[in-house]
């Protein structure tokens, strides 16, 4: 009887332990989220929630999901003109910030400081309309561009980003002048705006070269449609499935530059030749080639397939959409001209 009250005490001891445990566990639950609360002014869990979507959005990864718009103000056409060749390799939509009162030639005179654009660049608080109203739905990336008027955005982007709420959508401005650098306009933007992400803005001028944005685009770390060698035949594009190799990888390096053009010529009534025009790195091996094969042969010649032959090439892809029949009737008939470009799809 002694020996079960003793178990008795000792089970009882045990639970009265396990429970203060599991107790103690919860209060250091509730402490720890208190002191959250505390260090961030008392923030609540749905504000906290809200607030690390935003940090994420801070560094974004390698993005296939977004959705792009590039939203334009521009007077004179030069912004709009940068603007349309950064939705073409982003692949994004293009918005237009259009006033309800277009800006007439006296009113962008900046040499009279009684016109239009004189008086709303002089006046912070001045917000000229908007003709339409813009849907930023579904956007999680906005190229946001404009003029630099007397050093600053005009008036009408405070409109614009005062009436629209930008969270979860990064906003990256882009501006054009006549010379001054982007200075602080981006910033004064995205305090008016008071939402989304923003990054530090660039000015390009307008006729900034396509490879340039496009490195600023990828600086950004915002993608394009997805880039791929393309092939055609003289006028006809062919599927080709290229190989993973140094000698593809030179191949897109050439054509991202500019496209390739090879004249090629028939030989041996099985191929189709013609030089690359520069010394590509090359992995020979002895191989039996066939109809619809891309090969590198010494080095600095690219050959296609229409029959077969056995010789040392390395291999830089195959021809996917055509049988032997079709290859024949493609190369078969008289020398063609091949282009080699690297694009998006
Ligand atoms: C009212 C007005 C003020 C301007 N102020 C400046 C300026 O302060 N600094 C500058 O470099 N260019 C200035 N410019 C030149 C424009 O920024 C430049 O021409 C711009 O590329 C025009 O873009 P858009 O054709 O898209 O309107 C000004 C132009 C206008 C009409």
């Amino acid at each position: 009887m002694r020996f079960n009250k003793r178990i008795t005490l000792f089970i009882g001891i045990i639970l009265l332990i396990c429970l203060a445990g599991c107790g103690g566990g919860q209060a250091v639950l509730n402490t720890a989220s208190d002191s959250n609360a505390a260090n961030d002014g008392g923030i609540s869990p749905d504000q906290f929630t809200e607030s690390t979507k935003e940090t994420d959005q801070k560094d974004p990864p390698y993005k296939k999901d977004t959705k792009i718009a590039v939203v334009v103000f521009s007077a004179t056409g030069t912004t709009k003109a940068v603007a349309d060749k950064i939705a073409v390799l982003t692949g994004a939509d293009i918005i237009e910030i259009i006033p309800a009162r277009p800006y007439s030639a006296e009113d962008l005179n900046y040499n009279d400081p009684d016109s239009r654009t004189s008086k709303e660049q002089n006046d912070p608080d001045a917000r000229p309309e908007i003709a339409k109203e813009i849907l930023l739905n579904g956007y999680t990336t906005v190229f946001l561009g404009y003029p630099i008027w007397w050093g600053q955005a005009p008036r009408i982007l405070s409109t614009f980003v005062e009436n629209h709420d930008f969270t979860g959508i990064t906003v990256i401005p882009f501006c054009t002048s006549g010379s001054v650098d982007i200075g602080q306009s981006d910033d004064a933007l995205a305090e008016q705006a008071g939402s989304g992400t923003w990054r530090s803005g660039k000015r390009f001028s307008g006729n900034v070269a396509e490879s340039d944005l496009q490195k600023w685009i990828n600086d950004m770390g915002e993608t394009g449609p997805e880039k791929t060698l393309c092939l055609l035949i003289d006028n006809t594009e062919v599927s080709v499935e290229w190989e993973d190799n140094e000698s593809v990888s030179a191949l897109i390096d050439l054509a991202e530059e500019k496209p390739i053009r090879i004249d090629m010529s028939m030989y041996g009534g099985f191929e189709q030749v013609g030089s690359a025009g520069i010394s590509l790195p090359r992995n020979d091996e002895q191989t039996t080639a066939e109809a619809g094969d891309i090969m590198l042969y010494s080095g600095n010649r690219i050959v296609l397939f229409y029959g077969s032959n056995s010789w040392a090439y390395t291999r830089l892809g195959k021809i996917t959409d055509k049988n032997a029949d079709e290859m024949a009737e493609l190369l078969g008939n008289g020398n063609v001209t091949i282009t080699i470009s690297y694009k998006g799809e």
